[in-house]
């Protein structure tokens, strides 16, 4: 089974600064002697840039030959049609796009996002293709679970974000501890059954393998803005 590292850029970086990440992290890769993680198949690495970043993205590690995997960070809760300013799946139809983040805690709190959209955004992901991966807090981990039904839990991934852990959402945010973690991954395997559970918040390349210990793998924001920091965390990770 494989372990995922996932890389949120969320809403940071240019066109220049995409192409500067990607040469960054191939050089510290390279001087950590790490660059056979790339092809390992117990792993793999996803970077989630805006959407467009994805394009530039997908021509600089083209350029440079990584092998990386491309999410988006969020997904359309409506289909194809008269919805100006939406990104549906068929927009994202071959870009090479594997995953899509939905459900993130930014987009619930600033967007106004619902468990009830969050649930056709992954019906409509899976439709076109794209491996969802569902953010979830505590508060929303059953009502969540209960809009979208197992048939479709079973073919994300899910990503266990404690709001008060995210570097940017508060001044004093905590990566959570395991004991804390631990039963919420026991809570999510048995009720969404998904094909990983991984968890996001305050994840760097000092305290990845920690987590990567007790779960599939990890979502990163804050510590995956430098590539040369984001390829020392897939060096660093214990696979
Ligand atoms: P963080 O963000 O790593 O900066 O805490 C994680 C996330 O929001 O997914």
């Amino acid at each position: 089974m494989s372990q995922y590292i996932i890389a949120n850029w969320k809403a940071n970086k240019d066109y220049h600064q995409t192409s500067l990440w990607v040469k960054g992290f191939k050089q510290q890769l390279k001087f950590r002697k790490a660059e056979q993680k790339l092809t390992s198949s117990q792993l793999q690495i996803v970077v989630a840039p805006s959407y467009p970043l994805l394009w530039p993205l997908s021509n600089a590690l083209h350029r440079e030959k990584l092998q990386l995997k491309l999410a988006t960070q969020d997904f359309s809760h409506q289909p194809a049609g008269s919805f100006t300013g939406s990104v549906p799946g068929i927009n994202l139809q071959g870009l090479a796009i594997s995953f899509a983040i939905v459900g993130h805690s930014e987009r619930r709190r600033f967007f106004g996002e619902t468990d009830k959209m969050v649930a056709a955004k992954v019906k409509l992901a899976l439709k076109a293709g794209i491996t969802p991966i569902i953010c979830i807090d505590q508060d929303y981990l059953e009502s969540q679970a209960n809009l979208i039904g197992k048939q479709f839990s079973s073919q994300c991934l899910v990503a266990y974000e404690p709001w008060t852990a995210i570097s940017t959402a508060t001044n004093n945010a905590q990566s959570a501890t395991l004991k804390t973690i631990k039963p919420v991954v026991a809570k999510i395997k048995t009720i969404y059954q998904p094909k990983a559970v991984i968890y996001g918040g305050s994840v760097n390349e000092n305290n990845v393998n920690q987590y990567l210990k007790i779960t599939d793998g990890c979502l990163v924001g804050g510590a995956c803005l430098s590539g040369k920091q984001f390829a020392d965390m897939v060096a660093n990770a214990q696979i």
